[in-house]
């Protein structure tokens, strides 16, 4: 199946984790602001928008709300739809049982590197349909990829089809990024390394992850921050 070129961009501590406390530690500061600049840059570069699992997207844009779908009538039809193929960013949730509560159809974000995108919802056929006669009237795209887990290189094929951008980025958390890896759907890695360990109940870049060969690319030292490319192998945008 034809797909966009993925690059999975995201800060890591120097033991390879990416979620919890050491996000919000001093020694990880440097690193974040060089994550957004590096992300902002992709934008530039014609980076599609950015991809992530459900969790982040509740908590860096949605903060838990959820509409009344008691309002809604169930739609009869399974068919993915797009409200807007020529904005160009976009901001693709995983988000399989339909959780998230949009109030508008794009982001908006002090970082021009989030602001605007439009969202779609990647959702499996499990979703409640009246969520999608919600999303529908806000306008929201939404793709339908997966019975009960969503089918990863199907949801990229189908964003392939109906989007114009060749590339995007992966930006977690790890449950995403593990399933994105397993699919063999990671092609480039773009990582930002805190100076700085985790606590144990932070999870891996990749959840549940599997072998696969990479090689690196660039690695650059940035005021204390390690930041590193690398293609797996075989591929390149
Ligand atoms: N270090 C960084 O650069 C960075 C970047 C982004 C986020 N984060 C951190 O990551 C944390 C969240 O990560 P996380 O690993 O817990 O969660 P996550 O990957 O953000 O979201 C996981 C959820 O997304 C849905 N999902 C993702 N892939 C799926 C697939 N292939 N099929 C079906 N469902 C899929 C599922 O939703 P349901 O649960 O609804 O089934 C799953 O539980 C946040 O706390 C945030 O701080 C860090």
């Amino acid at each position: 199946m034809k797909r966009p070129y993925i690059i999975c961009h995201m800060v890591t501590s120097a033991d390879g984790k990416v979620t919890g406390d050491f996000l919000s530690s001093s020694a990880c500061e440097r690193a974040t602001e060089i994550y957004y600049e590096i992300n902002r840059e992709y934008k530039r570069q014609g980076s599609g928008g950015f991809i992530c699992g459900r969790i982040t997207m509740e908590e860096s844009f949605t903060g838990g709300w959820y509409p009344d779908l008691t309002r809604y009538e169930p739609t009869d039809s399974l068919e993915s739809c797009f409200f807007d193929k020529t904005c160009g960013y976009y901001a693709i949730a995983f988000d399989p049982k339909g959780k998230l509560g949009w109030k508008s159809n794009v982001i908006n974000d002090s970082d021009e590197g989030y602001d605007n995108a439009h969202i779609v919802e990647v959702l499996t056929s499990q979703v409640d349909k009246r969520y999608l006669s919600y999303l529908r009237d806000m306008k929201i795209s939404y793709i339908i990829a997966g019975d009960s887990e969503i089918d990863v290189e199907l949801a990229l094929s189908i964003i392939d089809e109906s989007l114009e951008s060749e590339f995007y980025l992966l930006e977690g958390g790890s449950i995403i990024n593990g399933s994105f890896l397993r699919a063999d759907c990671v092609d480039e890695l773009s990582l930002v390394q805190a100076p700085v360990t985790a606590y144990a109940d932070s999870k891996p870049l990749f959840m549940n992850g599997t072998l696969l060969e990479f090689k690196l690319v660039d690695a650059e030292e940035v005021d204390g921050v390690l930041v590193v490319r690398y293609n797996a192998v075989g591929r390149q945008c």
